[in-house]
């Protein structure tokens, strides 16, 4: 079985983070949520894996390199042009899948637990697809089934009116009947191949589709909000370890990583919360969930339900920071003298919320 992840597409709903930043390789708990994906497909037993990436950009191949060194396995590139739409993701993959059976699997998607069950599942059924689902309170973001009588009837993409409340979400398994689905299809309304539609089609021409349901965590990290949820499920289920210098005027308690060379002074750290390696935490308090980029500095600050990416500056912030998404290089410091004012240099379609 081999494995294909899509990680093209334009991630606008976390701009302004992905103007700078493909949406893949923005970290949850410090690691890039590509890496779960490619990680899942490995756990699954997967080793032929390829990943569909925006040609405009070579971010994804470079930051991810050829696999050897970090997973021994060799990685395939497949470049798309532009985002054509899931379908036109798994035709590109056509030659590099050839007879086998695979996963597709969206790269901006995380499950807790893994795949592997639902390989299994896929594999024992016969089936030319098997879906796996999850109840969701806003299937109209998503594709939706209808289900009869445990039987998947219709699928829909994004529908106004959803048939249940569940997601068809971003982990499809397939054999080669896809391709013959994709090829048929004619683009949506928004102008896309719709993964959605070539499943409809298996079902109008006679092949089979199989589900799994999702009972424990799924996210698609399209949001901001998603992103933060998804990392405080990560933190929940890490464990302590400690390769930097705590002093003893701090107090570090819960789940707590602490990576290489990182400092913690005069600091209440209150896990789960990771701290990136080189980081500086001084007078500070770092709350539940809240993970550290690389090299940030946080000195007499908050900070709790967060995400701060590398090189970041918090100083002197007098309100806690909460539930804040903070890209790589970023600073929010005291003005300092008098009148007391706010100061912005702040990029396009940022969000800013002050009390
Ligand atoms: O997350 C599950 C949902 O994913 C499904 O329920 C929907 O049926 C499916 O269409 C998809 O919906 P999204 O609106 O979330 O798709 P999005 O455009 O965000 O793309 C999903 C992933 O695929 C994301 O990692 C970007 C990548 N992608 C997307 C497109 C359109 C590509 O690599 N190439 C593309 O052309």
């Amino acid at each position: 079985m081999k494995a294909l992840i899509a990680s093209g597409g334009r991630g606008t709903r976390l701009r302004p983070i992905t103007h700078t930043q493909n949406k893949h390789l923005i970290p949850v708990a410090n690691k890039p949520i590509l890496f779960y994906a490619i990680e899942n497909a490995l756990n699954a037993g997967i080793k032929d894996i390829a990943i569909v990436y925006n040609a405009d950009s070579n971010d994804v191949p470079e930051y991810i390199g050829d696999g050897i060194e970090r997973w021994g396995i060799k990685l395939t590139y497949i470049a798309q042009k532009t985002p054509g739409g899931l379908a036109e993701v798994v035709l590109l993959a056509e030659d590099f899948v050839g007879n086998d059976k695979f996963v597709f699997y969206l790269g901006d998607n995380m499950v807790v637990g893994g795949i592997e069950k639902f390989k299994k599942e896929f594999l024992n059924s016969n089936k030319n697809c098997w879906l796996t689902l999850s109840k969701v309170p806003d299937p109209n973001r998503f594709g939706v089934p209808e289900i009869k009588k445990g039987k998947i009837i219709s699928i829909e993409e994004k529908p106004k009116k959803p048939k249940s409340d569940f997601a068809v979400t971003g982990m499809y398994f397939y054999d080669k009947n896809i391709f013959k689905a994709c090829k048929s299809i004619k683009p949506s309304k928004r102008g896309e191949l719709e993964i959605s539609d070539a499943h409809q089609w298996l079902l109008e021409n006679g092949f089979t589709i199989g589900y799994s349901e999702i009972t424990g965590w799924w996210k698609d990290t399209g949001k901001p909000a998603d992103l933060l949820e998804a990392n405080r499920l990560v933190l929940d289920n890490i464990s302590s370890s400690n390769n930097g210098k705590v002093d003893k005027k701090s107090k570090v308690l819960g789940k707590v990583i602490i990576e290489d060379g990182a400092i913690i002074k005069d600091s209440t750290i209150r896990g789960p919360v990771i701290v990136g390696k080189n980081c500086l935490i001084e007078g500070s308090y770092i709350g539940p969930f809240t993970a550290i980029g690389n090299n940030t500095q946080i000195k007499n600050s908050e900070v709790e339900y967060s995400i701060v990416l590398r090189d970041c500056k918090i100083n002197n912030v007098g309100i806690r920071i909460e539930g804040s998404i903070l890209g790589n290089d970023v600073e929010v410091v005291d003005a300092n003298g008098k009148p007391r004012v706010h100061r912005f240099m702040i990029g396009d379609q940022s969000r800013i919320e002050i009390s």
